[in-house]
């Protein structure tokens, strides 16, 4: 645990605006922190690259967090948590958490019959992160993973409760459930999947008959950060600063609000 007076911020980066679904689930739980969020917005997606290029990338990300005096580093991005969470840990000397740990161990508290679905990016589902995750607390876990590539850009339209939306949803989770039909836990192992949690969790269901439970790795992430810096009720009252860095500024101001759920009061400008 981190002690209570440490006021240094929080920092979060992400391979663009996606990581904001991190903040805001992060501010709903620790409202009193300061946050600094950087949002590597000139070489995303991440998802679609080579493990040691990301590596590289979520290195410099860090690094840049480290040098505004941070005292935790969440990686928002799934990928970069699946890819480069070693390498991260390794040069950091403050904790650092990744968006995998923390949704493995939700899953595994909400499924009942074992059988789990993780979606995410090309690179997470390659990576086989989650299922080392799972499978590193319950051996006899049943993991299915599906990529769902077209699923970050019908976030970032906004096109996230429509006929597109459904009938992409319907065509991955088809072919997830039919890998494993007793799936009954799915994980959104993606920053920008919380936009679609409605569509996903209604589509889960129409494909299983039944209800799904939905962990989103978003929210995992904060209640790991409130167990590791303390609870809300101890912590101070007035509203945390958000300041937020970006490595391009092309289209935040029509993308950031939609993931964070407020306008942020502006991005700076930032080279890695
Ligand atoms: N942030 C990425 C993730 O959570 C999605 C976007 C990208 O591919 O960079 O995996």
């Amino acid at each position: 645990m981190l002690p209570v007076d440490d006021r240094r911020p929080i920092g979060v980066f992400d391979s663009g605006v996606g990581g904001l679904t991190v903040v805001r689930a992060l501010r709903a739980a620790l409202p009193g922190e300061d946050v600094v969020y950087l949002g590597d917005t000139a070489r995303v997606p991440y998802g679609s690259k080579s493990p040691r290029t990301v590596e590289r990338y979520a290195v410099a990300c860090q690094r840049f967090l480290l040098d505004r005096g941070v005292k935790l580093v969440l990686i928002a991005c799934n990928t970069a948590s699946a890819h480069a969470l070693d390498a991260l840990r390794d040069a950091s000397p403050v904790p650092v958490i990744g968006a995998v740990e923390p949704g493995a161990r939700a899953a595994l508290a909400a499924t009942r019959t074992g059988d789990i679905g993780v979606i995410g990016t090309l690179g997470t589902v390659r990576s086989g992160a989650y299922e080392r995750a799972l499978r590193a607390v319950r051996p006899d876990v049943r993991v299915s993973a599906m990529a769902c590539p077209l699923l970050v850009p019908l976030a970032e339209e906004g096109w996230t409760d429509d006929d597109i939306a459904r009938a992409v949803a319907r065509r991955y989770l088809t072919q997830l459930f039919d890998a494993d039909p007793a799936i009954d836990t799915l994980v959104l192992g993606c920053t920008h999947y919380p936009l679609l949690r409605g569509v996903l969790a209604a589509t889960a269901a129409q494909v299983a008959h039944r209800e799904v439970a939905i962990v989103d790795s978003a929210q995992a992430m904060a209640a790991a950060t409130v167990a590791l810096v303390g609870a809300p009720e101890n912590r101070r009252t007035a509203p945390g600063r958000l300041d937020c860095f970006a490595t391009d500024t092309s289209r935040l101001d029509e993308l950031a609000p939609r993931f964070l759920g407020e306008r942020p009061s502006g991005f700076e400008l930032v080279d890695l």
